[in-house]
């Protein structure tokens, strides 16, 4: 058993706490960061290193097919009916997700040799980085005002997406 002062010296990771005990907000910035930091993962890789590129765009897709599926369940239904001025927010944050999800099912039927796999990854990085933008400056302060049970809400996120599974192609059509 690792002591509270040799956790807290591990630099890589900042935040020794189960995601299930985050609320929603914070657990959905943590998923933000952890997949912004994976397209930058992305963008350093080699050009020809087909394996470690589709390996990595897969976790990329899951992780975001995870995401955004709990939101479209438990968070967005839930600020939606809380706060009448977020509906037009949640409804552009559904229809960017299907647009990404649209993307995710054309990287997952391709090979990591494709033309066009590297220019599909990064007009999604672009899409999702946008789309981060809006819920964490626009969404999440609107949520954070509509007093809403956020750590029930986060309870239920981690608990639906450990339930996920990676995605075929044909599931999102
Ligand atoms: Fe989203
Ligand atoms: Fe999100």
């Amino acid at each position: 058993m690792p002591t509270q002062s040799s956790v807290s010296k591990s630099k890589s990771k900042p935040v020794q706490q189960k995601s299930g005990e985050l609320d929603a907000i914070a657990l959905l910035t943590q998923d933000h960061e952890n997949v912004k930091a994976l397209f930058e993962q992305y963008e350093g890789l080699g050009e020809r290193a087909f394996v470690a590129k589709k390996k990595l765009a897969m976790q990329i897709c899951t992780e975001l097919i995870k995401h955004a599926t709990a939101e479209e369940e438990l968070f967005y239904p839930a600020v939606h009916n809380a706060s009448s001025e977020a509906e037009d927010l949640v409804d552009e944050a559904l229809v960017e997700h299907a647009a990404a999800k649209d993307l995710i099912a054309q990287i997952l039927s391709m090979d990591a040799q494709d033309e066009l796999y590297d220019a599909k990854i990064k007009v999604l990085s672009e899409q999702i980085e946008h789309h981060i933008g809006e819920e964490e400056s626009e969404l999440f302060p609107k949520a954070r005002k509509a007093k809403l049970d956020l750590l029930a809400i986060g309870k239920a996120i981690a608990l639906r997406k450990e339930e996920i599974s990676v995605p075929s192609p044909q599931s999102l059509s």
